[in-house]
């Protein structure tokens, strides 16, 4: 697949770019086209020269793509997806964003008046654009260490079938992430906000790359 990575200059574009770069052709996008370029570099030094990276401006980046991941912070959203809205044409767009803030005590989750940064995601980009929420979650810093195996789950919320297989897909290819399916987009607050919640008991927990696993205590025979 054709993967471009909108801010994918940045800390979990990167952990993406490293992971999926054998497999798909990967666009890394940015404000500007010549730090993705950079940034496209980087990873390809990382990957030892075995994989499809590039790097160019966001809009350019999202018109080449099949699949969008939206890679920046939660401010920026507008940017990349209604002010791009002309770039898009039929991509499934994954949305990892967290909106949340910091209280001076602790992180909580600020979610905009659409309900998630999903939904706000759908209000701005053009009527069909298929939207997955997913990735929360998943700590950056684990992600670009890439022979490591994530013991977490991916918690994924979309309302389109095909969509949510092919994101399934893509987290699969992610050494031991296992998606889970979590409702409709209208679901995805309840997904985004576990984010501060996990940051939270990191925190007060030491506890270092935090993730998030569901288990069965149902005893097998
Ligand atoms: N980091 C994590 O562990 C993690 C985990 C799960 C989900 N997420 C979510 O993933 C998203 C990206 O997180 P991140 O940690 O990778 O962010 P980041 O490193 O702080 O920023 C990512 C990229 O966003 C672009 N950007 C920054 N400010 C911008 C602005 N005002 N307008 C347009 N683009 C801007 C920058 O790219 P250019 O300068 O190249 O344009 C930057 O490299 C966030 O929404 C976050 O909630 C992060």
């Amino acid at each position: 697949m054709k993967i471009a990575l909108v801010g994918g200059t940045g800390d979990i574009g990167t952990g993406f770019a490293v992971r999926w770069a054998e497999n798909h052709e990967i666009i890394i996008g940015s404000r500007k086209a010549d730090k993705a370029q950079e940034s496209a570099g980087a990873v390809l030094q990382k990957l030892e020269q075995n994989g499809n990276v590039w790097g160019t401006d966001n809009g350019s980046a999202i018109a080449a793509s099949e699949v969008v991941v939206l890679c920046v912070p939660f401010e920026s959203l507008p940017l990349v997806t209604g002010e791009m809205k002309s770039s898009y044409s039929s991509q499934i767009v994954i949305s990892p964003v967290v909106p949340m803030s910091y209280n001076g005590r602790f992180f909580q989750y600020s979610p905009p008046p659409e309900g998630s940064a999903a939904l706000q995601a759908r209000s701005l980009l053009p009527e069909g654009i298929r939207i997955v929420a997913a990735f929360h979650t998943i700590c950056a810093a684990a992600l670009q260490a890439r022979e490591r195996h994530l013991k977490a789950d991916a918690l994924l919320c979309g309302d389109d079938q095909e969509a949510l297989e092919s994101v399934a897909g893509l987290t699969r290819e992610i050494k031991s992430l296992r998606p889970l399916k979590a409702g409709p987009l209208e679901a995805s607050s309840l997904v985004e906000s576990l984010t501060p919640m996990l940051l939270n008991a990191a925190r007060k927990n030491k506890i270092k790359d935090a993730g998030i696993r569901i288990i069965s205590e149902r005893e097998e025979a």
